[in-house]
């Protein structure tokens, strides 16, 4: 046998053999070994894939070919599909849906190209990869909940993408503390214990909060030093019920007075002292040594005097290592503020070497009223700042990263409309709970 003939005999096996291997199904190893023209180094073309175990979604590919240097080789991660040329190490790819696709390696040998394909099957919804998991667990994945949307649709959602829970209001102490002397935990309990019973972080939010003060709290007929012990017992309470289930909490929340940023002259403040703020986190930090302390406010990320207010606050805590982390509400609007703005924040807080909480995130789509229902245009709008915040969440440096938390599920269930008397679409699922572009743009900044 001659040497062509015998190339094209090996030919012949090879795709015998790999017509064999895909009718079988086959993703095993193929291994094309064929002499080139001067019959001396064997070619043998063969590629790794693994399929990302964090993002079901994600493969990465590695060309394992041997003998072929010098050759053009490229990727084609489905039948027909693009051609990513093969550069040195693994090449990766992340599908959007699931399905069957074959993976082809093509060398452009000499005497014709050489290709091998292997099927890879991935699994998941078709709306892409979890939240949680496209996190690739470096931060926690936050939802706001309610005790009376824990089950049917909610709960498969909870449960598929999230692993942080906030109260939206019931963990607040116009909740607990409903009536003098008696605290009702019957909201927070249910919430507290669905998360446990999902393995999943619970953050305390939040204990002192000049928009939830019980009514008979504000006319308190008492002493400031009694005010104070009640303010200490309700703080000790309420943490040492939660220690070890509740990992995080929102001890003050929204000091800072608009406008002037000063502090809000609140009930706190008038019968505590200016430094009210420090005796309710060492309170905090007493009850619960264990718990991760954060103070969270809004418009920290523009307004830079009320930023700079926040951090005073912050490093007059950090002089007493009375606060681990900030939270910067993520109250925001479609075009609103910008990127660099909101990283300005992130900054102040990892060069304090603290925990970022990007809390409350929301996304208005209509702040000047415009709209009447939810364009295509704003729906994209929309899904780019979601995918802007989350590339910035993203790149910070582990250490610094702690949770990235919606504020809701649905359109239909956010307190915006309410808060802002008009339609503003500002969450991240429709009213089948499938997940809106928003949820998509949150997946694309994760990536
Ligand atoms: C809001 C909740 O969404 C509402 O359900 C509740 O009635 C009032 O509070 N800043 C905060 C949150 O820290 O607690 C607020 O949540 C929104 C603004």
């Amino acid at each position: 046998m001659n040497r062509k003939s015998l190339i094209k005999y090996f030919r012949l096996i090879f795709l015998l053999l790999f017509s064999f291997m895909l009718s079988c199904g086959g993703d095993d190893d193929i291994n094309v070994v064929i002499i080139d023209d001067e019959g001396e180094t064997p070619i043998s073309v063969d590629f790794d894939i693994i399929v990302s175990e964090t993002n079901t979604f994600e493969i990465s590919v590695n060309n394992t070919s041997t003998g072929i240097t010098g050759l053009n080789s490229y990727w084609q991660f489905t039948e027909n599909g693009e051609v990513v040329p093969d550069v040195a190490g693994p090449e990766r790819h992340v599908y959007t849906m699931s399905g069957d696709y074959l993976v082809t390696l093509t060398v452009e040998a000499p005497d014709g190209d050489i290709a091998v394909s292997k099927t890879v099957i991935i699994t998941g919804t078709d709306e892409g990869p979890a939240l949680k998991v496209a996190t690739n667990n470096t931060f926690s994945m936050g939802m706001a909940v309610r005790s009376d949307r824990l089950t049917g649709s909610h709960n498969a959602v909870l449960v598929r993408e999230f692993n942080n829970l906030t109260a939206e209001f019931e963990m607040k102490m116009d909740q607990i503390y409903k009536t003098e002397g008696s605290l009702d935990f019957t909201a927070a309990d249910a919430i507290v214990d669905y998360g446990v019973a999902n393995n999943m972080d619970i953050h305390g939010h939040t204990l002192v909060w000049h928009n939830s003060i019980p009514g008979w709290m504000n006319n308190f007929s008492g002493t400031d030093e009694e005010f104070e012990t009640l303010v200490k017992d309700y703080i000790t309470t309420v943490m040492q019920r939660y220690a070890g289930k509740v990992r995080s909490w929102d001890v003050v929340n929204e000091a800072i007075e608009d406008g002037s940023n000063n502090l809000r002259n609140s009930i706190f403040r008038v019968r505590m002292g200016d430094d009210y703020i420090q005796k309710c986190y060492q309170y905090a930090r007493d009850a619960d040594p264990n718990a991760i302390l954060f103070y969270n406010d809004y418009n920290v990320t523009f307004d830079s005097g009320k930023q700079s207010a926040m951090f005073a606050i912050v490093d007059d805590l950090m002089s007493n290592n009375l606060i681990d982390g900030v939270g910067a509400q993520m109250h925001i609007a479609y075009d609103f503020p910008s990127k660099a703005q909101i990283q300005s924040v992130v900054d102040g807080t990892v060069s304090r070497g603290l925990k970022m909480h990007f809390a409350e995130l929301d996304i208005r789509v209509n702040p000047n009223n415009d709209i009447t229902s939810l364009t295509e245009q704003r729906a994209i709008a929309q899904q780019n700042k979601a995918k802007e915040v989350a590339e910035i969440y993203n790149a910070i440096p582990d250490e610094n990263k702690f949770a990235l938390t919606l504020w809701g599920m649905r359109d239909s269930e956010s307190w915006l409309p309410a808060f802002w008397g008009q339609p503003e679409w500002g969450l991240f699922y429709n009213e089948d709970f499938t997940p809106k572009k928003s949820h998509t743009g949150l997946i694309e900044g994760f990536r």
